[in-house]
């Protein structure tokens, strides 16, 4: 009888093992996510919980902003790097340089799943947008910052570090290109842009419109972006130490050429001019424009307007000028893929090819 029963509690505990196991066996197998931490607001402290401007940026570390959202190791195996420590206005070529060299090191490797770059808000669309145009991976790379402080009431941080952890681990977000989640909405890199200094609903895709959201712990992507980004670009930074200097040339009432003749003088090898409307060009500027051109620059005709098409032969003659437009980018983004381009070559027509591009 007391065999019987051994027998019968042995089976008993053989089946609840399996049953275990299996369950194990089935249970959903977490991403690996990679933070690289670069400072800005959402590692940004204040004096008081209501501190939400006067605050310093680029404080806190990238353990402790992965220690203060414990739910993220539901959701993927997390590991972060501390890539550097700054306020984002202080971003430049040797940052983005060192941060896509790292990310594409990354993203060879077959543990990593996906990139989440923790970042200040104020040039996220412009590191987004330089990572957008050299990483050369499909695997998911997510920017995401913060408008208040880690210290503050209802930090938007934690938050938007989760949703973008868990985009970054997502297979929806797979060949999306470079993605800036914050919000709890997904934008592309190329179009994305901050509409707002202070409230939390600053990044927007103004006119074409958001990929999507990231609600209730999952991604929903509605759209994608119809331009080259990532694997499909022709830019690779691997053996690059320096970009090229290029300047933005902004444009408003009474404007003259100091500017213009200033980054001639300095060695950019191209200028964007940020123009008004649909990129005009004031007649006291176009001439210095031109002997900037003469002079082997590539000029770029932008918008400071921010939206729409800057059209090529509209409001001055790109053919005879032999300058580019940059369809709708908007200056800062311009002047990205501009740099980017004069990696490759000054030809202006092939120029004018990669801004139709990407
Ligand atoms: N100094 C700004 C920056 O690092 C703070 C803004 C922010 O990160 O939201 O971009």
């Amino acid at each position: 009888m007391y065999l019987k029963s051994a027998r019968a509690l042995a089976a008993l505990f053989l089946c609840v093992f399996a049953l275990g196991s299996q369950a194990q066996n089935t249970a959903p197998k977490l991403p690996n996510v990679v933070i690289l931490a670069t400072g800005g607001t959402i590692a940004g402290t204040g004096a008081t919980s209501t501190t939400t401007v006067g605050y310093t940026a680029a404080t806190v570390g990238v353990d402790a902003l992965i220690k203060a959202v414990p739910e993220l190791q539901k959701v993927a195996h997390v590991s972060g790097e501390q890539t550097m420590q700054i306020a984002s206005e202080n971003m430049g070529d040797a940052q983005w340089l060192l941060l896509a060299k790292r990310v594409n090191t990354l993203l060879a490797r077959a543990d990593v799943d996906g990139v989440v770059i923790t970042h200040g808000t104020d040039t996220i669309e412009e590191t987004a947008y330089f990572l957008d145009l050299v990483v050369k991976s499909k695997k998911p790379v997510v920017v995401v910052g913060a408008m208040r402080p880690s210290t503050a009431m209802s930090a938007d941080g934690p938050i938007n570090l989760y949703n973008a952890v868990i985009t970054a681990g997502s297979q929806e977000a797979v060949g999306k290109g470079v993605l800036v989640v914050m919000n709890d909405q997904i934008n592309a890199a190329r179009e994305v842009t901050k509409t707002n200094t202070t409230t939390l609903d600053t990044f927007k895709t103004p006119e074409l419109g958001m990929l999507g959201y990231v609600i209730g712990g999952q991604p929903h992507f509605y759209r994608a972006s119809t331009r080259k980004n990532t694997v499909d670009t022709e830019f690779d930074v691997t053996n690059l130490n320096a970009l090229p200097r290029v300047d933005i040339a902004y444009t408003y009432a009474n404007v003259d050429p100091t500017a213009v003749n200033a980054f001639v003088a300095a060695g950019a090898k191209g200028i964007v001019h940020a123009g008004v409307g649909d990129g005009s060009l004031p007649i006291k500027v176009r001439p210095a424009l031109s002997a900037a051109h003469d002079k082997g620059i590539v000029i770029v005709r932008s918008s400071r307007v921010g939206q729409g098409i800057v059209a090529r032969n509209g409001e001055a003659n790109d053919d005879q000028l032999d300058f580019v437009v940059a369809d709708t980018l908007n200056p800062q983004k311009a002047r990205i893929l501009l740099m980017l381009a004069l990696t490759k070559t000054s030809n202006t027509k092939e120029i004018q090819r990669m801004f139709y591009t990407y």
